[in-house]
């Protein structure tokens, strides 16, 4: 029934008439003794083979393929688990999930959580990471007004990412400010520090004071305007995608700057994964001349999708609540604020967002959502089911 030719570079291996072919190298290097038990990473050392590693023989025993290879060693391989491997199917990963739209109305619908639930129960935790996932925006209430409460709150998903501004920021109106956040002005729809190379992932903003005239809170899903902008003006999507813009942040001791697309795409699947956008920081653009003639309608007719009243979600944030957001693909913004009509101060930092997918595999897998079935379906047991989470 198993039919195992022994090629040059791999075998191949018939399976009920189907042919999987299988790569000597890999065959060796995912050898289930490859593996440290404890730490679960690879010890064994695929560069110190022979260039000619090759099988004495291989026979498929039980369900199993049994390899013994030119230097003795002998490696086991479960069909079932090969099988999963020979079409290039992907890891699955519980974290990558369908991004769900939103527009200017979001603001009633927006997942909220409090502040004690988050910091008590793991699985709170786990929600409020998938609406992060899923919708890019949730809000935490109920925050105490302490210095200390924003990075608990963060290092729920993850280690604090510091950036220029050091790990936390307090966004207020100072004399001599460094940049136009710490004054009172209006500031434009942007997403943070895209003049860093990696522009900081999840941003954390605190509100422990606000009692200023004006000064709302802006907010966009800015994948929602890219995939708009795709099917509205293919020719900006890829003049946006593609060209790397300059950013660019100095003050007396710092001059950092990176080249990022305005508009990401997900490696994963291709989808939009965010954006890099902000006026304040965008550095003079570097392009040939005859190349503004294309990126700067395209540039244009994005900035101003992001401002229509479509997408755009405008909403008072209280002394309290903590707002948490992709910065990679939600934009944000404020409206100008009263100099001298009362206090405001908003207190920040970042997570990777790598941290929030890392967080959400775990605690997912050990939260998992429990579905309950519709009654008509109960006659035989009251049991609800376990969601499929992979
Ligand atoms: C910022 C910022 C928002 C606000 O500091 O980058 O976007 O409401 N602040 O002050
Ligand atoms: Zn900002």
């Amino acid at each position: 029934m198993f039919e195992i030719a022994l090629q040059d570079n791999g075998l191949e291996l018939s399976i009920q008439g189907e042919v999987a072919y299988f790569n000597y190298f890999w065959l060796r290097d995912n050898c289930e003794t490859s593996w440290d038990i404890v730490t679960q990473e690879r010890t064994f050392d695929i560069l110190s083979e022979a260039d000619d590693l090759y099988p004495v023989s291989a026979e498929v025993d039980d369900d199993f393929l049994e390899v013994l290879w030119c230097d003795g060693h002998q490696s086991r391989y479960a069909l079932q688990w090969l099988k999963r491997w020979h079409k290039g199917e992907k890891h699955g990963d519980l974290a990558v999930r369908t991004r769900k739209s939103w527009h200017g109305d979001h603001y009633a619908s927006m997942a909220r959580f409090n502040y004690t639930e988050v910091m008590l129960a793991a699985s709170s935790v786990a929600d409020w990471a998938e609406a992060m996932l899923d919708d890019g925006i949730a809000l935490i209430q109920g925050m105490p007004n302490s210095e200390e409460a924003l990075q608990s709150l963060c290092e729920k998903f993850g280690v604090v990412r510091p950036s220029f501004s050091g790990y936390a920021f307090d966004v207020y109106s100072k004399a001599n400010p460094e940049n136009l956040a710490y004054t009172s002005k209006a500031l434009e729809l942007h997403t943070d520090l895209p003049a860093e190379e990696l522009a900081p992932g999840i941003q954390f903003l605190h509100c422990r004071t606000n009692d200023a005239e004006g000064g709302q809170s802006l907010f966009v899903d800015a994948n929602a305007v890219a995939n708009a902008l795709k099917q509205q003006y293919p020719q900006y999507f890829t003049i946006l995608s593609e060209y790397q813009v300059p950013f660019r942040y100095t003050t007396k001791h710092q001059d950092v700057r990176a080249k990022q697309p305005i508009i990401e795409l997900d490696p994963n699947n291709g989808e939009v994964s965010g954006i890099n956008f902000s006026q304040h920081l965008a550095d003079i653009f570097d392009f040939p001349q005859r190349d503004m003639d294309l990126f700067y309608p395209a540039f244009r007719k994005f900035g101003k999708m992001l401002q229509d009243p479509t997408y755009l979600m405008t909403f008072r944030l209280n002394a309290g609540e903590c707002i948490v957001f992709d910065n990679h693909r939600i934009a944000h913004g404020r409206a100008s604020y009263m100099e001298g009509s009362g206090a405001r101060h908003l207190r920040g930092c970042y997570v990777d967002r790598g941290e929030l997918r890392s967080t959400y595999r775990v605690l997912r897998a050990q939260h998992p959502v429990v579905v309950c079935p519709p009654a008509w379906e109960q006659l035989d047991t009251d049991a609800p089911v376990l969601a499929q989470v992979s």
